[in-house]
């Protein structure tokens, strides 16, 4: 870099603001453009492939130099952050006409990937998290905290258990986290690629700067009020979010929302590996769209709704009465096609109400955000005409919203007065504003527009009056308008022509009057600039203060949306609606695995039943390889996820009795970039099930042991059976899919457990799969046929059956079935002794577990009598 003496001021003041604002690329405003110099200027023009220049390309030292016009920023801005970059904008904070000497600029906020809010940074139809987390080593609790910037929305939860804690964060997937200086982050959520920013502990996550960073900020007397009393490490992780707010955003944050803790009581839990194993949002293989039960599930029209049915398959409801009153809902909308197709016409036009409003709380609107909301306003009574047509008697819930139902005709018809259809790209160049809006507005634009006409009429009157050929009207930048006049006439012009240039061929004049309409039009330009700044300035502050009214209506066109959605996906896909209870058992008729199905297509989908209730609370499930086993499992995940948030579910009937969590494993899915080898997942996944399984949770393990040796596997899959038959009363719902024969033979031995296989028929040495689940036990694998059906070369084929005969032949000698059948009689408790020991650890308590996860300080004495009735109630069974 050259030495500093040698700067010119401008680059001085540049220096001090890149010295202010480490890590960040520094836009710096001149004219109109954004520059970048110095290493700046290379990482960008790399980064984003603009033309790398030079300042001053002569000297010894050029200094390196890019930059774009200011109002085509946007794209090159969110290339960057994508590519993890933070950007400081320094813009001039003086008009430059006014400035003495170098212009006044600053920083006016810090871009980063955690807290953007123009829609070209984000998914539509997703929430883009900032988080940040801290755990308290000395006091063994910590908590997270997570916001949304672009709608203003933030929660978050504290645990006593960092694992859980970090399992949260990944499942919430933040685009940026804060995290304190030195704070490691584990290899299971570094790979979401978030961007992981750590700041000073004491300056960030200080307790008491934090308590009161939140209580000014929610202008609340105390930290109970919102849930946060006694959970200091939660506090912290708050304090921090909003300590980064006020040093990126310039304080400039005033649209944050009521901070709500995240409820675990009132959801169906899904950890992120569940969500992982049943490809709700991606596939296993990580893409999104087509394979996910989000593709076939989402059918809604607007960012709102898409962002609502995302909260609510990340956290189903756990309780009867929401999840009814939803139900209630969709099946109006799936009974009344024609409000149905009404509803989603309007909704199409319906932008983002949540992220346009925050766009123009914050300042940073374009003209293109007031459209869309003049447009989406304009929504509102097509929306209301729809709902005045019906009384809603089954569905009260749509008959609320009809009653709270607010138009916002005052706000639209203001947008509708102010603003032009195309309206240009940036507000300072003026033309924004329609005709008849504002009086002073109106003779500025006719000036303004039409001051070419009365020149040309000048001339014209100049013309006539004088009789001189070739009397040319011109303009350029340092005389402004003249007369040109070609030398051979120069003596035949009038008095009032003032002489201002000579060329070679003509003389060039001004008259007063030419002068005087020139300095109007001009300084008309400029006044209608300056006026429509200050209207649009007006129009936006009181846009700004309705804020709550349009999240209000927000959140009403967003449950519209959702229920919209999930009734025209029910009618699409014939799905029907689940009855919920209370109770454990659950009941299939017909089902379908909705994504599978809607890969094959429907016609090819072969429905099946399942029953499961107190006799049948594990289901043991065999049968060939490609049998559908899979299938069947996660068709039973998804479609009590599926009811649980509301949504009618692909099957003829289903009774699903509630879950409080729901639990999908996969043996050997391997995981090396985590470090961990396959079995070592395995087992680390089917360890924490083992501990956190209540009796109303529904727990998928497919395949569970297999990665590691035959009798290794089984002998796991089989003591993974007996704890989860044990474990909770006997009462969790369990759905165990396995090619251990052998663990067939536990059926009669362990009370609720029932073998199911799915059928095939053999025939001409092929096999074809029926689909069809049956109970009891499959004979064998067919894992060779399958193989032959998959092209294996026919010799490899013949040479397994070789193989498979002599090991099925020693095997008869040896261990036999019987010996299992044996060893069933030995290990099974209640079938002779001795009773296998498991090891104390592995069979903690639900209630000690609890009891570890306990928040004492936080409890009122209250709520820990009414945890010791629970707990004795849980004992009692
Ligand atoms: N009910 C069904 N109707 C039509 N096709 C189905 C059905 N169930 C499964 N299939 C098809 O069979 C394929 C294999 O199913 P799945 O993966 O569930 O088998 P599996 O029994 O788990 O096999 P493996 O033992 O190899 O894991 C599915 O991808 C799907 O294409
Ligand atoms: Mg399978």
């Amino acid at each position: 870099m050259v030495a500093k003496k040698k700067l010119t001021p401008m680059l001085e003041q540049y220096l001090r603001f890149k010295e202010e604002n480490p890590g960040c690329l520094l836009f710096f405003r001149m004219g109109d453009f954004y520059e970048l110099f110095f290493e700046d200027a290379e990482t960008v023009a790399r980064a984003v492939q603009i033309t790398l220049t030079s300042r001053n390309p002569n000297d010894e030292n050029p200094i390196p130099m890019c930059g774009m016009p200011h109002h085509s920023v946007e794209p090159y801005l969110s290339q960057l952050l994508d590519k993890g970059y933070k950007i400081a904008i320094c813009d001039q904070v003086e008009d430059p006409k006014e400035a003495k000497g170098l212009v006044k600029r600053d920083v006016t906020r810090v871009l980063t990937p955690g807290t953007v809010v123009e829609d070209s940074n984000l998914t539509s139809k997703a929430n883009n998290y900032l988080g940040a987390l801290f755990w308290d080593d000395a006091r063994d609790a910590g908590g997270i905290a997570w916001l949304d910037f672009s709608t203003g929305q933030w929660a978050g939860l504290s645990s006593r258990r960092e694992v859980e804690l970090w399992q949260w964060m990944t499942k919430i997937g933040p685009r940026e986290l804060l995290l304190p200086q030195g704070k490691k982050v584990p290899p299971q959520f570094s790979e979401l690629g978030a961007q992981v920013t750590s700041v000073a502990t004491g300056a960030y996550f200080d307790l008491s700067a934090s308590a009161n960073r939140v209580l000014e900020m929610q202008s609340v007397p105390d930290l109970e009020s919102l849930g946060l009393g006694g959970k200091n490490e939660l506090v912290r992780a708050c304090g921090a979010l909003l300590k980064y707010l006020e040093q990126t955003q310039k304080g400039n944050f005033g649209h944050l929302g009521e901070f709500k803790p995240l409820n675990l009581g009132k959801h169906l839990l899904l950890d992120e590996i569940t969500e992982r194993n049943l490809e709700i949002f991606r596939r296993l293989d990580g893409k999104t769209g087509l394979g996910t039960v989000w593709h076939v599930l989402d059918r809604t029209l607007t960012p709102m709704g898409g962002r609502l049915l995302e909260a609510r398959l990340r956290q189903p409801w756990r309780h009867l009465s929401p999840i009814e009153k939803t139900l209630d809902c969709v099946t109006f909308f799936f009974e009344h096609d024609q409000f149905r197709s009404d509803v989603r016409h309007a909704l199409n036009s319906v932008y983002d109400l949540e992220r346009l409003s925050t766009r123009i709380f914050l300042g940073r609107a374009m003209p293109k955000d007031f459209i869309a909301l003049r447009k989406s306003l304009s929504m509102l009574p097509v929306l209301k005409a729809c709902l005045i047509k019906h009384n809603f008697e089954t569905a009260p819930e749509l008959r609320k919203i009809f009653k709270k139902w607010d138009a916002m005709d005052d706000l639209a018809t203001l947008l509708e007065s102010a603003f032009v259809d195309s309206p240009p790209p940036v507000i300072t160049d003026g033309g924004l504003f329609k005709k008849g809006y504002n009086a002073d507005l109106d003779e500025f634009i006719e000036l303004n527009e039409h001051g070419e006409d009365k020149l040309r009429e000048l001339h014209e009157k100049e013309l006539k009056t004088n009789d001189i050929p070739k009397l040319k009207l011109g303009f350029n930048k340092v005389f402004g308008y003249y007369f040109e006049v070609s030398k051979a006439y120069k003596g035949q012009v009038p008095e009032h022509f003032v002489r201002r240039q000579t060329l070679v061929n003509s003389e060039r004049y001004i008259t007063p009057e030419l002068k005087e309409m020139e300095d109007r039009i001009i300084s008309a330009s400029e006044e209608r600039k300056s006026l429509e700044y200050k209207l649009f300035q007006e129009l936006r502050e009181v846009l700004a203060k309705a804020r709550q009214r349009f999240l209000f209506m927000a959140d009403i066109v967003a449950a519209l949306d959702y229920w919209q959605g999930l009734a025209e996906s029910a009618r699409v896909n014939e799905w029907c609606r689940p009855v919920l209870h209370d109770g454990m058992e659950i009941e299939i008729e017909a089902g379908r695995h909705p994504v599978v199905e809607e890969a094959m297509g429907a016609s090819n989908y072969i429905p099946g039943d399942l029953k499961m209730d107190k006799d049948r609370r594990i289901l043991l499930i065999t049968g060939p390889n490609m049998a559908g086993k899979s299938t069947v499992l996660r068709q039973v995940a998804i479609q009590t996820i599926m009811a649980q948030i509301g949504s009618f579910v692909p099957a003829k009937s289903a009774r699903i009795g509630l879950a409080d969590r729901v639990f999908s494993r996969v043996g050997a899915s391997d995981n090396l970039a985590q470090g961990h080898s396959t079995f070592m997942v395995e087992m680390t996944e089917t360890a924490r099930i083992l501990r956190q399984a209540t009796k109303r949770s529904l727990v998928i393990l497919d395949e569970i042991g297999r990665g590691t040796s035959t009798y290794d596997g089984l002998s796991l899959a089989w003591a993974v059976v007996e704890e989860l038959s044990s474990r909770a009363s006997g009462g969790i719902r369990t759905l165990f899919a396995t090619h251990y024969h052998e663990l067939t033979s536990l059926e009669g031995k362990i009370e609720g457990l029932r073998n199911l296989n799915i059928a095939v028929k053999e025939w001409k040495g092929d096999i074809v799969f029926l689909r069809r689940l049956v109970p009891g036990p499959a004979d064998r694998s067919y894992g060779i046929e399958v193989a032959k059906l998959a092209g294996v070369p026919r010799g490899v084929v013949e040479r397994a059956r070789e193989i498979l005969a002599k090991l099925e032949e020693k095997s008869q000698d040896t261990h036999s079935k019987g010996a299992v059948e044996r060893a069933s009689q030995t290990l099974l408790p209640g079938f002779g002794a001795p009773p296998i020991e498991v090891p104390e650890k592995l069979v903690e308590h639900p209630i000690i577990t609890q009891l570890v996860d306990l928040d004492v300080d936080g409890m009122t004495p209250i709520q820990a009598l009414m945890l010791l009735n629970q707990w004795k109630d849980m004992i009692k069974g």
